[in-house]
């Protein structure tokens, strides 16, 4: 019987990163955020872009590095991220993006490119200004829009956009989301919802499958296969709607079709925690290897990464209650 942990331990893969710059957030979504909020990360606490990128270039050296994504919390929101992001595009990495919600998009998006930002990822989950405020607690969709714009108009590409599809809120958008995706030129993917942060208490309530999502989609929409993106969590479809819009939508089923077997995805808090899987609980503290002699760090990165690569299971078990602000999508 092969256990769990020599699954992704045997495999002599690079890994890939997402890196949680901070947890501020300017949206607080209900899926996300609970009501009362969460308590933030003292600023002493959080990892320096030094020390960011001395993990980075550290993996790179000891395990090998696929992709590297910033996420949050809102990346954007943390002071100068464009010099992080030229920081990291200056390690020349296979793969640089950044997942955010748009808000402080239409002020950053040029600066971002020319820091060395090839694409992004922006989270948008209605098109309605009202649904969106609800979801997002006081989120305003014109200023995301404005982003998303700026974005493409300056060249970063591809633009994917990322909608967590939920019952009774959203879900009588999807078709609507792509088109609209599809009219910008962008790449659209439904996210099935994840029982995490204040999610957990909803999920029933909430969650819809990525099958229901997709046979919505169906009745106009052509949805043909294309072969999976290596690394890649989503299902990608190449779509074609009767009145002549064409462009990939694809499906993350997180939920009913787990992904965890395959999965090289590591996760670092702001706090410098190492995470082998959002959705378990235990994390290794990097802090004293980022602040240790530097002739260690290589031998212990590799020994950590081994490590965080060995507590993933191989179905998803959702045992973390930890909210998505703090560790990333
Ligand atoms: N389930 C699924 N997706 C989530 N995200 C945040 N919380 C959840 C959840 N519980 C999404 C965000 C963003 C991405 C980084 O993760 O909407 O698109
Ligand atoms: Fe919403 Fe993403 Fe912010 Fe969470 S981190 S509140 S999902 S925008």
């Amino acid at each position: 019987m092969i256990r769990p942990a020599e699954i992704c331990a045997e495999k002599n893969l690079p890994v890939a990163l997402r890196l949680a710059v901070t947890d501020r957030c300017q949206h607080r979504c209900l899926y996300c955020v609970p009501a009362q909020g969460i308590l933030k990360c003292a600023h002493g606490d959080i990892l320096s872009y030094e020390e960011i990128v001395s993990f980075v270039a550290g993996v790179r050296r000891s395990c090998g590095l696929s992709r590297v994504r910033l996420t949050g919390g809102d990346p954007l929101a943390r002071r100068d991220v464009t010099t992080l992001v030229e920081m990291l595009a200056a390690l020349d990495l296979p793969d640089l993006s950044l997942t955010t919600n748009g808000a402080q998009l239409g002020e950053l998006a040029a600066d971002l490119k020319r820091a060395g930002l090839r694409r992004l990822n922006v989270s948008l989950d209605s098109l309605r200004p009202e649904t969106f405020r609800q979801l997002t607690r006081g989120g305003d969709l014109a200023g995301v829009l404005r982003g998303l714009r700026a974005a493409l108009a300056c060249g970063l590409h591809p633009v994917r956009l990322n909608m967590v599809v939920l019952r009774s809120i959203n879900d009588g958008e999807v078709a609507e989301l792509a088109r609209f995706a599809l009219d910008l030129g962008c790449e659209l993917r439904f996210l099935e919802l994840m029982p995490i942060g204040s999610a957990a208490a909803r999920f029933s309530e909430w969650f819809v499958p990525s099958a229901e999502v997709k046979s919505r989609l169906e009745q106009s929409f052509d949805l043909a296969p294309l072969a999976n993106e290596s690394g890649s969590t989503s299902v990608n479809f190449a779509a074609r709607s009767a009145d002549g819009r064409s462009g990939t939508i694809g499906f993350i089923s997180s939920v009913s079709n787990s992904f965890c077997a395959a999965c090289r995805r590591l996760r670092l808090t702001p706090t410098g925690l190492l995470l082998g899987c959002l959705a378990r609980p235990e994390g290794l503290d990097l802090r004293p290897i980022l602040r240790g002699p530097p002739e260690a760090r290589d031998p212990a990165l590799a020994q950590a990464v081994q490590e965080a690569l060995s507590l993933k299971g191989r179905r998803r078990c959702f045992a973390d209650q930890r909210p998505m602000v703090g560790v990333g999508g």
